[in-house]
């Protein structure tokens, strides 16, 4: 006779939850260590809601990645309000996966993937621009177009917030992309040009990142449209 199939699913279940595990495990590799991930996502949301992001907030998640900070506030945004912009296709194509493992898709974000900020206009402005760990990835060309993208897109009382690594170093790598140091002058000037002003706000360990990971020394910078 045959057993019960409760044994026989069981193990199948099992066997299917290690795949999607492994799955995700992959997906996390690509946006930084897996071993940091969820401090990663926590401290963005955290941060984000103790700046005061609204539910009604058109929010933009510049390099939105696999959205490992991008689901929370996807979770706190009123449907349709988040936009994230990723220079990878298969990046995208996991943050679509994230999305439904998340459940999410009811809130309905626009991923893009976006290769030129000079060739990219959004049909709206936006309240908050997000690039976590972002600009630093970006040559100076690169993160002068999309700070330009910040100065063309964001609401007049908008404001963007960008963690950077500040003072002189030779650059990295990290996946292709470079690893930039800067002085906060590079940054001004880049803002400047963009019609931005910047304000320095802290340390990330200063503002409730775990202090024990090195990047607890980057700085979070606020550029807000410069008043006339
Ligand atoms: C360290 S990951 C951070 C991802 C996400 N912000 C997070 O915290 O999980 C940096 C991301 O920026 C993306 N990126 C780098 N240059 C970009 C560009 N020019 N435009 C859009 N995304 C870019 C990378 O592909 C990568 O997914």
């Amino acid at each position: 006779m045959l057993k019960s199939p409760i044994p026989i699913r069981r193990p199948l279940r099992r066997a299917l939850r290690r795949l999607k595990l492994g799955a995700s495990a992959t997906r996390h590799t690509l946006v930084g260590r897996p071993e940091v991930w969820q401090l990663k996502r926590d401290f963005q949301i955290a941060f984000l809601r103790a700046q005061g992001l609204a539910p009604d907030d058109r929010f933009l998640d510049i390099g939105c990645g696999t959205l490992r900070g991008g689901i929370p506030v996807i979770e706190h945004l009123h449907a349709g309000r988040y936009t994230g912009l990723e220079v990878r296709a298969e990046v995208i194509a996991e943050a679509w996966r994230e999305l439904e493992a998340a459940g999410l898709e009811h809130k309905d974000p626009r991923l893009i993937q976006n290769s030129d900020f000079d060739a990219l206009g959004l049909d709206h402005r936006v309240d908050v621009a997000w690039a976590f760990s972002v600009l630093f990835h970006m040559t100076d060309e690169i993160a002068g177009a999309a700070i330009s993208f910040v100065g063309r897109h964001l609401a007049p009382q908008g404001r963007c917030f960008a963690n950077v690594c500040l003072g002189e170093a030779p650059d990295g790598s990290w996946q292709g992309f470079p690893v930039v140091t800067r002085p906060l002058r590079f940054y001004e000037q880049l803002a400047e040009t963009a019609g931005l002003t910047v304000t320095p706000l802290g340390r990330l360990d200063e503002l409730g990142h775990p202090a024990h990971l090195p990047d607890a020394s980057q700085v979070m910078l606020e550029m807000t449209p410069r008043k006339a």
